[in-house]
């Protein structure tokens, strides 16, 4: 059925002007573009994100890089868009993320604390309509 999925181009992906290329793919998929913002998030903001991840070793540096610079924030559309997208997307790790994923493509090891992979996508309907509601 119909799902709404909330996509996040993280701070190194404005950075690189690769905005534009990464929205362009998601699009070019079919994926319809539901609303769009650029936004500098803040900590309570990216605590509630992140819920899921406090604790974990890379959970500081985590929200440290995803406050280092503004992320566009957007809502996609589609059939089956939750999973479609994190195809898409590709491995968490860009270093092995598969050559024509956003990831596989775009990113590398950057030798920080936490994995520089440019995009964030929801893992399921729940994670996407929590998120939406905390982004939009
Ligand atoms: P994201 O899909 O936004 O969800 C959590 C983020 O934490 C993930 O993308 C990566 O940016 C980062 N991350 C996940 N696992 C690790 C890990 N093992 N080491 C470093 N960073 C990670």
């Amino acid at each position: 059925s119909t799902e709404r999925t909330l996509v996040l181009v993280k701070p190194d992906g404005v950075a690189r002007n690769l905005s534009g290329a990464i929205l362009s793919r998601i699009e070019a998929k079919g994926y319809v573009l539901a609303d769009l913002k650029l936004v500098q998030a803040g900590r309570d903001q990216l605590e509630a994100h992140y819920a899921e991840h406090l604790g974990k070793p890379f959970y500081e540096p985590l929200l440290e890089f995803m406050l280092s610079g503004p992320v566009v924030a957007a809502i996609f559309e589609g059939e089956r868009v939750i999973e479609g997208f994190r195809s898409l997307a590709g491995a968490t790790d860009p270093t092995v993320a598969a050559p024509g994923t956003i990831r596989g493509d775009f990113g590398r090891d950057w030798g920080q604390k936490v994995q520089q992979n440019l995009v964030h996508g929801s893992d399921s309907v729940e994670s996407a309509e929590r998120e939406i509601a905390i982004w939009f």
